[in-house]
């Protein structure tokens, strides 16, 4: 019955509007779909996730928040961190950010990086707009090269034409093949548009431990000559990581032109994690997992397990070699024997 008054609704519209029967079913189903989508996109984004400031906002007093309480020993990081997405968000960007993390393993470059999708995305890292892109995992051979090229430069068009403000993290850059990351060149640039899309909105973190021993050399030196670690500055650190980079011709990163080019927006540098940093992550795991509530925290516990882990250099024993993280599993072992 309704399927005979809409045919003959749009042969009466047919013989009005002058267009031929077939194409008015047409016109009137798209008018008809596009006023559903219309009235529903709102509810709908209200449930599931979409590209909007409901979903997608930063909020820099948690971001503050969470970078103070959850992380150890960085003073470099969270300045860099907060002023670099705060102005990147807030203002219209001239080009992607591009914030590179060098630092050693377990020193925090994968922890900061869920703690800025969290920040800005209601869904963090289960975000649809937030990619992350493990070197090691998604780039195992090297004859693969232009094929991952290919897949890299499909992933982040498609993602960027669904949503502006994406969030693409590279983990483990140093250990990409050569030239994959070239094909990201285009869309860091100052361009306001590639092939109608605009590319300005979109951030990239890249991870790696490039010029994690240049860094930790020069902690260990301040360390040593008894100044206080949170007066290293940002430009030193820059200054050491940039140059370094450019010296390590295998990784897959800075073989590339990219830092030549200058669309890195700022270095982040991850400081070696000393023993007070390591307790207080041994801590963290502690009560995360409720061995102990944080008033009742065993110091012989926290004891043991630090003295799981390994530290360097080897005649001064000042850091943890793999930082924080090795800290999960050592904390199980160890609580093992305590729980009898
Ligand atoms: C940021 O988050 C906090 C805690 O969830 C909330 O109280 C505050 O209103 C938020 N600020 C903005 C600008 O959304």
């Amino acid at each position: 019955m309704d399927v005979v008054k809409f045919i003959v609704f749009c042969g009466l519209f047919s013989m009005i509007s002058g267009i031929e029967p077939i194409s008015a079913i047409g016109a009137i189903g798209t008018a008809v779909v596009a006023g559903i989508y219309t009235v529903f996109t709102p509810i709908k984004c209200h449930f599931h996730e979409c590209c909007t400031s409901n979903w997608i906002n930063l909020n820099t007093t948690v971001l503050r928040e969470d970078l103070q309480r959850r992380l150890y020993g960085q003073h470099l990081v969270s300045n860099v961190v907060i002023k670099y997405l705060k102005s990147h968000m807030t203002k219209e960007p001239s080009r992607a950010l591009a914030l590179s993390f060098h630092g050693g393993t377990g020193t925090g470059k994968n922890y900061v990086s869920k703690i800025i999708a969290e920040s800005i995305y209601r869904n963090g890292m289960r975000s649809k707009y937030v990619h992350l892109i493990s070197a090691t995992k998604e780039y195992p051979h090297k004859d693969m090269v232009p094929l991952y090229k290919d897949k890299l430069r499909e992933l982040v068009e498609n993602s960027v034409k669904e949503c502006a403000q994406s969030l693409f993290i590279f983990d483990e850059i140093d250990k990409m093949p050569p030239g994959i990351i070239d094909t990201l060149k285009p869309y860091l640039d100052y361009y306001e548009q590639l092939a109608g899309v605009d590319y300005r909105n979109a951030m990239f973190l890249f991870l790696s431990n490039t010029a994690g021993e240049e860094i930790t050399k020069h902690t260990l030196t301040k360390w040593q000559s008894e100044s206080l670690r949170e007066d290293i500055g940002l430009n030193e650190m820059e200054r050491i990581i940039s140059k370094a980079t450019i010296n390590t011709k295998t990784s897959g990163m800075y073989h590339s032109d990219l830092i030549i080019k200058h669309l890195i927006t700022a270095y982040v540098p991850f400081l070696p994690m000393e023993r007070k940093h390591i307790r207080q992550c041994i801590k963290d795991f502690l009560v995360a997992k409720n061995y102990y509530k944080r008033q009742d925290i065993s110091e012989d516990a926290v004891r043991k397990i630090s003295e799981e882990l390994n530290y360097h250099p080897a005649d001064l024993e000042v850091y943890s070699v793999t930082g924080c993280k090795r800290v999960p599993e050592k904390v199980d072992y160890i609580m093992e024997d305590y729980q009898e």
